[in-house]
């Protein structure tokens, strides 16, 4: 394991996804001329973002804000609508902003591209469409380390690893697999660029229970890498468990912050999200 490459301090010891250049270490000060976070700032911040879709759509954000920290998993619940996702695309560079930023260890990120973003260690499994169902799963790992230009079948191997039905299934059709199964090759896709970030929108949606809690503990075991994860999640009160951070939405806006454990606790968010 040593002699590992991927190996970080965060990890645990059969797992290492992450990116050997981030993933282990604070230490930002191999960029120069950026502005840096002050201590104790998020690893990953988009702050107070306000804005909609298009040029002169009408906001969907207002003052939001979501942040998560190296090696941790924030989660973010709330009603249909709330624009949870919406808040995601505008982290992932996918929507003009009015107002905030978006930061990345440190770096001002705003301005740049969804892909000069990957090229920066972040990746994003979007809620929809996010495999190409006609390609085979290994296919569809291959697309995702399109912006590598080194041998990247460590990291398939690393995702065969963590997925081994992925393995199994490799020459099918991801069209073919079952919802839980594409969810995998969404998140594995996405592990391909060897983010230090991860973005998952809605990442068990429409599977089974056992299938949820399979892949929140193979999201944990992606985190103990180092990488973090900003997730949003309908299993409000199952994320919530495994959440380091958590924000509530509600109509583009903050609603409730804080550890997962505080907001399972908070008699308001039990009532109004969690069922009681
Ligand atoms: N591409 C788009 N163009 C214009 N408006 C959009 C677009 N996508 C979403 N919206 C609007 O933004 C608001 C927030 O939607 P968003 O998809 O972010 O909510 P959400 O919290 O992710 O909901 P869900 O739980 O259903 O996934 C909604 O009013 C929606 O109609
Ligand atoms: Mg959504």
């Amino acid at each position: 394991m040593g002699d590992n490459p991927y190996q970080d301090d965060h990890g645990n010891k059969d797992l290492s996804l992450g990116n050997p250049k981030g993933a282990g270490t604070l230490d930002t000060t191999a960029k120069s001329g950026k502005t840096h976070p002050a201590p104790g700032e998020p690893f990953l911040i988009g702050s107070h973002m306000t804005g909609g879709y298009g040029k002169s759509g009408p906001d969907i954000l207002h003052d939001c804000t979501i942040a998560v920290e190296k090696g941790e998993i924030a989660v973010i619940v709330g009603p249909n609508g709330a624009g949870k996702s919406t808040a995601m695309k505008a982290t992932f560079g996918m929507l003009n902003l009015r107002e905030g930023h978006v930061i990345l260890d440190g770096e001002d990120i705003t301005k740049l591209t969804p892909q000069a973003r990957v090229g920066k260690g972040m990746g994003f499994v979007p809620q929809t469409s996010n495999i190409f169902t006609s390609m085979s799963v290994e296919e569809n790992l291959e697309m995702g380390a399109f912006i590598r230009t080194d041998d990247f079948r460590s990291t398939m191997e690393q995702v065969y690893e963590l997925f081994p039905i992925l393995r199994e299934k490799r020459h099918q059709a991801a069209g073919e697999l079952s919802g839980g199964q594409r969810q995998q090759v969404a998140v594995g896709r996405a592990l391909m660029t060897q983010p230090k970030v991860l973005l998952l929108d809605e990442p068990t949606a429409g599977v089974s229970p056992i299938v949820m809690d399979e892949l929140f503990d193979r999201i944990i075991e992606v985190a103990r890498t180092g990488i973090s994860i900003l997730m949003v999640e309908q299993n409000a009160k199952q994320a919530l468990e495994i959440a380091d951070k958590a924000y509530v939405l509600v109509q583009g806006r903050n609603g409730h912050t804080g550890t997962g454990k505080q907001l399972l606790a908070d008699p308001e968010v039990r009532a109004s999200f969690l069922g009681g």
